[in-house]
């Protein structure tokens, strides 16, 4: 089999790039381990920013966004009782659209369908050969059968655990990482929203985030030692906690009910530099992960596969190489910029065990220079929203 690219993971990375590549006539091959249903059925993102959004609409699968996505124009940070609203509309002239990963990801297999682009699910043994080469090809098994692909160029949108940044050798790559000591407890449940937007919560029992999907489907997440299990949360354990972290005025009206899904998920921050090597692109969580603090994974993915498409374009169509030469640096720029915000806003929310006691006052601090602030909003706002690309 050929292709022009071969797309290793079909999350929202590698869906993004090939629905881009396939409407502008650059054939692809999505490869992806799980089952559709399997990645359905994964609860993450659930903020889009405005940048995100024009790239959905630009590639087709924007329409069911605009019906159902609720655009929201500012958000609360609170410590314990002070509840401060960055309004990111006034700030910044735009806002963000809350919709969530899993409904984005059904957008982009429903736009792939459409264009009847090729994409094998429950493939197993993907690896990656010669992409220094100008002959790479890829191999993996399906249904038990060996089988091969060559390609122009490979994308690596495997997430943290592919293969694509594990090919790429040792010497070849540099690693940055910080591992926070806590993870989130997430869980959704059929409840109406705590509060019209989101709510950043520091406290002095952790941090909560109160966010939502639509108005009868809350999204809510505790911060939690990772040494704690699920199984050790019943969703009564998960109220309590959640109340004791949100401003008293929000935990007293918080309609509570069985949840739909739990999930904990650890916090780091990580980048693997460069994004390329040879043929081999590195795009999304493959190369980098943020705390979720910021809201800025999936967008960012986003923005690597903005750069990434117009320059496999080139690439494949003019043979114009400058795109894929500039990729790299292009996309790590913003890249670190958003690392930046994310272990900020992790910083000023989380509390961290052991901490002295000065820690706890510098994040008081800092939300109260926030609530007075108008420019200290202003930054937070313009990060929020999305650094242009
Ligand atoms: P992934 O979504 O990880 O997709 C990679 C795909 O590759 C998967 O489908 C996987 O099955 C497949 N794969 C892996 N290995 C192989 C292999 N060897 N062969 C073939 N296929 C393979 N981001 C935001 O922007 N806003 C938020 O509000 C936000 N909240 C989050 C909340 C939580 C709890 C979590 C966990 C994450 C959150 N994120 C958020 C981050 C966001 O979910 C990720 O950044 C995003 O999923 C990255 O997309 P991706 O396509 O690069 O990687
Ligand atoms: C959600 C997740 C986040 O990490 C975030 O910063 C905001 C919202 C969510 O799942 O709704």
């Amino acid at each position: 089999m050929k292709t022009d690219i071969v797309i290793i993971g079909g999350g929202p990375s590698g869906l993004l790039l090939s629905q881009l590549l396939n409407r502008a006539g650059v054939a692809t091959v999505v490869l992806e381990r799980a089952s559709r249903a399997h990645v359905l059925s994964r609860i993450r993102a659930g903020v889009l920013e405005a940048g995100t959004v024009r790239m959905l609409r630009e590639a087709g699968a924007g329409d069911r966004m605009d019906r159902e996505g609720i655009p929201h124009d500012g958000c609360i940070f609170s410590d314990d009782d002070l509840m401060v609203r960055v309004d990111f509309r006034d700030l910044t002239g735009t806002g963000v659209m809350v919709y969530g990963q899993t409904e984005v990801t059904a957008d982009l297999y429903a736009a792939q369908d459409a264009m009847g682009a090729t994409i094998l699910h429950e493939v197993a043994d993907v690896a990656i050969h010669d992409a220094d080469t100008d002959a790479p090809y890829v191999t993996f098994t399906q249904d038990g059968a060996p089988r091969r692909i060559d390609c122009a160029y490979i994308a690596g949108c495997d997430g943290f655990h592919g293969v694509s940044r594990k090919t790429i050798p040792a010497d070849k790559r540099q690693e940055f990482e910080r591992v926070y000591p806590f993870g989130w407890l997430g869980l959704l449940s059929r409840t109406p929203p705590a509060h019209a937007e989101l709510i950043y919560a520091n406290s002095r029992n952790g941090f909560a985030l109160a966010s939502m999907r639509n108005p009868m489907l809350s999204r809510y997440y505790v911060q939690v030692p990772l040494t704690e299990r699920v199984e050790d949360w019943p969703d009564d354990r998960f109220w309590d906690k959640l109340k004791s972290c949100l401003p008293a005025e929000v935990a007293a009206t918080l309609v509570t009910g069985p949840s739909v899904e739990k999930s904990i998920a650890p916090l780091r921050s990580f980048v693997c530099e460069p994004l390329r090597w040879g043929r081999l692109f590195l795009v999304g969580d493959a190369a980098h992960i943020v705390p979720p603090t910021g809201a800025k994974g999936l967008n960012l993915a986003v923005s690597d596969v903005y750069y990434l498409h117009e320059a496999l374009i080139a690439a494949i169509r003019r043979g114009d190489t400058a795109g894929i030469d500039a990729y790299s640096a292009r996309a790590l720029a913003r890249i670190w910029k958003a690392m930046r915000f994310s272990w900020s806003m992790t910083m000023m929310l989380h509390r961290f065990d052991g901490e002295d006691s000065f820690a706890a006052q510098m994040r008081k601090a800092t939300l109260l220079h926030l609530s007075q602030s108008e420019t200290a909003r202003r930054d937070l706002a313009e990060n929020y929203i999305g650094l242009p690309f």
